[in-house]
């Protein structure tokens, strides 16, 4: 049977056939280690019956500088990976990683969760959807070669949903960030004119 469990140093020398996918951002070890040292319940593994790594959660918890209300200092789940090896896909287990994540963050009574997406990246689009997650924010050249878009899913102790406040506003975000990411496609352009 299928089943999680905390990831532990050893993980890092087998799960390989996971993260080398090219939705899948590449981290140093010590980022591993250091979000295992933080919490370690937040980093989780799905094991197979053969003992085989095949999927992953690696996430944390941080201290959001905005205001949430009254609440100087909400506190939020972040998701910082999540994977799936890929013969195990569609069977529900990035489904099984993220409910077992949400349920540690909803004990903690953290406010909300948050991660960055590529928008290309349909499927996991689609499972954030289906979780229950929003397009907070689109974030101009986020990633080297793409643009991004911040994530958010209020959790139950945000009752009057204060963590998507301002979602109208960057909705619009992108206009105001537009002629900078023209600019750095002009300067691409140039770059490429010049150089060839
Ligand atoms: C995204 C990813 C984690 C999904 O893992 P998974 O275990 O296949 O997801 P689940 O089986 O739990 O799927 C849950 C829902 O997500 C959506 N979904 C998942 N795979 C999909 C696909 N190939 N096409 C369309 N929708 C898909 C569906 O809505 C699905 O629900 P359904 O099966 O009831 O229709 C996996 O495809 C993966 O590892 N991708 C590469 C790494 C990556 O993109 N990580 C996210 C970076 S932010």
């Amino acid at each position: 049977m299928t089943s999680l469990r905390e990831l532990v140093p050893a993980d890092l020398f087998k799960f390989n056939s996971i993260v080398f996918d090219p939705f899948v951002e590449g981290y140093h070890m010590n980022f591993y280690l250091r979000k295992m040292i933080q919490n370690p319940k937040l980093c989780q593994v799905a094991v197979a019956p053969d003992d085989r790594l095949i999927g992953l959660l690696v996430s944390t918890r941080g201290v959001s500088k905005n205001k949430i209300g009254e609440e100087f200092r909400p506190t939020y789940g972040h998701i910082s990976l999540l994977a799936v090896a890929a013969d195990y896909r569609r069977l529900g287990l990035a489904t099984c990683l993220m409910g077992q994540f949400t349920e540690t963050v909803e004990r903690y009574a953290d406010w909300y969760v948050d991660l960055y997406v590529r928008p290309s990246n349909l499927t996991a689009m689609q499972l954030y959807e289906s979780l229950g997650f929003v397009k907070f924010r689109w974030l101009s050249y986020f990633y080297e070669n793409e643009h991004g878009y911040e994530l958010r899913m209020p959790l139950c102790r945000d009752v009057e949903r204060k963590s998507l406040k301002g979602i109208t506003k960057y909705r619009f975000y992108w206009l105001y960030q537009l002629p900078y990411a023209l600019f750095k496609e002009f300067l691409k352009g140039l770059k490429v004119l010049f150089f060839w």
